[in-house]
Parts: C-alpha cells; structure tokens; sequence
C-alpha cells in the first residue's frame, strides 16, 4: 500500500497540474500586484504543502509564507466536522492580506474555522486558493474577509483523491498527480 499501483485511474496529471498552477499564479499575481500592505501566504497542512511551494514559486509579489495545522479527517477518508487547529500561525497577521492556500475544500468546515479566525487575527482581507474544490459535498457557508477572492485550480468530482499532498492514511501525499484509488485499497 502506498504506490502507483493501488491507483485506479489519474484524474489530473503532473502536467495537467503545472499548467493550471501557473494560470492560478497569474491571476493572483495580477490581482495582488499592487497591493499593500504585505500579503501572507498560508498553507493547511500537510495537505497543502506541494501546491504551496509550487504555487508561491510562480507568484511574482512580495509574499511572507507561514503555515497552520488543522485537523478534521484523522485517518480515513469522512470529515469529523469538527476541525482543530492544532498548530497556529507565527506570523502576526494583524492588519495584512492573507491567502489561505488548501489543497481541498469539501465540507467547507475547516476553511470556516480558518477564516473565522484569520479575521479575529485582525487580517485586512482573507482570501482562499484551493487547489480542488468538491462543490457537491459543501456543507458549510463560508464568507471571506474584506475584499477576499476565491481561487480554485479544478472542480473535483466526488471520489476520494489522493496525491499532489492529498492522503489516505498518510500516504500517497508524494504521488505528482491526483488520482482516484483502487476500492479494494481502503480498509
Ligand atoms: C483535508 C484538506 C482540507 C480539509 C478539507 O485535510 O487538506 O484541509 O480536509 O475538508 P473540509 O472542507 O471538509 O473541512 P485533512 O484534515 O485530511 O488533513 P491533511 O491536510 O493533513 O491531509
């Protein structure tokens, strides 16, 4: 368990993937281009933590980069709706922008729990970057903060995807595209 093997078939490949990172970076590049005050990149680990280097890397504005630590999922593959963030943030986000950068939303769950408190953070405005978004799970609303956008890399259909930092059971996060795994994988 743990390979390419247990993968039944790709849904978005290696190059599938770059293109599309380098278009979200554009964007937000040219949206954030002449912002102040500074802009701070926050990645959601771990699941984040491949889109986010690559996404930063392609990013041509002044950014700070920290991370926080939230956790809903525990080792299978349903959200337990009640996310905990377990390692906060070193930067002071007071009166700066803040980018959320994620690799899923589902539920919704965890990034109302973020933004609600980047916002008690004092942060000037919150924006979302997320690598997939999986509408058709949403069960929470979430309002971004000040004149926050929302950017998404693909919409997901609803499988369980794993790769590109996305895990079941703390594997496959190294796999460099997403796919969908073999049912006879889960436990
Ligand atoms: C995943 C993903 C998001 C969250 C989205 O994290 O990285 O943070 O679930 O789900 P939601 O919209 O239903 O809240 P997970 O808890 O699996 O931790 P991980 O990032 O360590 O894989």
């Amino acid at each position: 368990m743990g390979s390419e093997s247990d993968i039944e078939r790709i849904l978005w490949t290696e190059e599938e993937i770059s293109g599309r990172v380098g278009e979200l970076a554009a964007e937000i590049s040219a949206d954030f281009r002449e912002v102040s005050p500074p802009v701070v990149v926050v990645g959601v680990a771990t699941g984040a933590f491949l889109f986010l280097a690559d996404i930063v890397r392609k990013m041509t504005f002044p950014v700070s980069v920290d991370f926080v630590r939230v956790e809903s999922y525990g080792s299978g593959t349903e959200s337990s709706g009640r996310p905990r963030i377990s390692c906060d943030l070193k930067i002071d986000v007071k009166g700066k922008h803040v980018i959320l950068v994620e690799d899923i939303v589902d539920t919704g769950n965890t990034l109302s729990c973020l933004i609600s408190h980047l916002e008690g953070k004092g942060a000037c405005s919150v924006s979302v970057c997320s690598f997939l978004d999986k509408p058709a799970r949403r069960k929470v609303h979430f309002e971004l903060v000040g004149e926050g956008k929302f950017y998404r890399g693909f919409e997901c259909p609803d499988y369980f995807v794993v790769g590109y930092g996305m895990d079941y059971a703390e594997l496959y996060r190294n796999l460099p595209y997403v796919g969908v795994l073999k049912p006879e994988m889960y436990e």
